[in-house]
């Protein structure tokens, strides 16, 4: 056996492999450019980071491959999901590193590197795949070109990828089956459709009785208010839901969406913390991948104006369409429109209280 003292930095690191993987294209052509040091570096930083993301990513997914699921490896999920956010804020960070090049600096060899180009990132395509930014919901360029400038190995491994659950998936097979949806005596979905059309009538009295609205506003607010309502109403009525779901505003089951909402209604209840920070900590995941893709489509106008990309799209066009639309978990971002103020909220028997609490002993 190996003995601790044999243990040496630069060995246990690899360094010899890894300071040795920067080669400058710009050298082979005899036209070194000083700043292409810096473009590798960075990617390959980057790299390193979409490898650790996706080490955490796995072992979430394994996480929720279980039924049912431990609390205990609820909790180490979470604070992995929390890693990659602390990872994601050292991305966006890292633009201002590779900003020091000037565009100018940039055009001394970035014609060396077509076709090369950030759309052929197997890691960043794997996990955007295992979050559940499946060919489905990409963007409409991207849907058709996604695969097209990759090498077939490549191809193939992201597509078998695509048949596996997705965690936006295995989130909502989670979610359907918490037992949220029926309290047996208890029917809680009765009350809060009560306790909504309690607000909304209320809000519709406050919209009818000011003063200070011209009819035209009145009728406007009045309209939305309507609006207000049939979402609701589509929201508990399961054919309605599905028909949403059908053309892709709903991602997750309506079981899975309702279970949700309750845990986003009922946060406080001290069962309901731990999935409560859990959806809480996709949401922010979410923000902050849309967060890097604006920052990244802010440096690629930057060092290319309106250039196309050297992978061939319209450049800082997609990359801008991909940042807005490009997003995994748009459900939990859809929750807070059927919130309700907590004083309206309907009262929880005992008996749930106490399911839903922790026994505390020698209380
Ligand atoms: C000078 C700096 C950079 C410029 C001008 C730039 C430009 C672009 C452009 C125009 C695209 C769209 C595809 C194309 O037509 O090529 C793209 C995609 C991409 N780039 Fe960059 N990029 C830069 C740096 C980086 C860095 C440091 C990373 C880190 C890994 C990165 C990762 C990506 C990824 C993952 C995509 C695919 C995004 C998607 O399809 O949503 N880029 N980049």
């Amino acid at each position: 056996m190996k003995k601790n003292q044999d243990v040496y930095y630069g060995d246990y690191l690899q360094l010899n492999k890894l300071l040795d993987s920067q080669h400058l294209l710009s050298s082979d052509y005899n036209n070194t450019a000083h700043d292409e040091m810096l473009f590798i570096i960075t990617h390959q930083a980057y790299e390193l980071w979409f490898k650790q993301i996706l080490h955490e990513l796995r072992t979430i997914q394994t996480v929720f491959e279980q039924k049912p699921i431990d609390d205990k490896q609820l909790g180490v999920a979470t604070h992995r999901l929390e890693r990659i956010l602390a990872i994601q804020t050292l991305m966006i960070e890292q633009v201002n590193v590779l900003e020091t090049m000037t565009p100018l600096d940039f055009l001394d060899f970035r014609d060396y590197l077509v076709p090369a180009s950030g759309f052929q990132s197997v890691q960043f395509k794997e996990i955007e795949i295992r979050f559940g930014l499946k060919s489905r919901y990409r963007i409409a360029f991207d849907q058709q070109n996604f695969y097209r400038r990759l090498k077939t190995e490549h191809q193939e491994y992201l597509k078998n990828l695509e048949l596996q659950p997705s965690l936006l998936e295995q989130i909502d097979q989670w979610l359907a089956r918490l037992p949220f949806l029926n309290f047996g005596e208890f029917n809680f979905w009765q009350s809060y459709q009560q306790a909504v059309n309690n607000m909304l009538n209320r809000d519709e009295q406050i919209i009818t009785n000011n003063p200070h609205l011209g009819a035209d506003e009145k009728d406007q607010q009045l309209n939305s208010l309507a609006d207000t309502r049939n979402q609701f109403k589509q929201l508990l009525e399961p054919k309605a839901y599905q028909l949403q779901f059908d053309t892709g505003f709903y991602r997750i089951s309506q079981d899975a969406f309702l279970a949700a909402l309750f845990i986003s209604l009922y946060r406080d209840e001290p069962m309901l913390q731990q999935p409560y920070k859990l959806l809480t900590c996709l949401m922010d995941i979410d923000e902050r991948f849309s967060a890097w893709r604006t920052r990244h489509a802010q440096m690629a106008l930057r060092m290319l104006g309106r250039k196309v990309g050297t992978g061939g799209s319209s450049g800082h066009d997609y990359l801008a369409k991909a940042a807005s639309g490009n997003k995994v978990f748009t459900d939990l971002f859809t929750l807070s429109t059927f919130l309700i103020p907590s004083s309206s909220r309907p009262e929880l028997p005992d008996t749930i209280k106490q399911s839903l609490g922790f026994y505390l002993s020698g209380t």
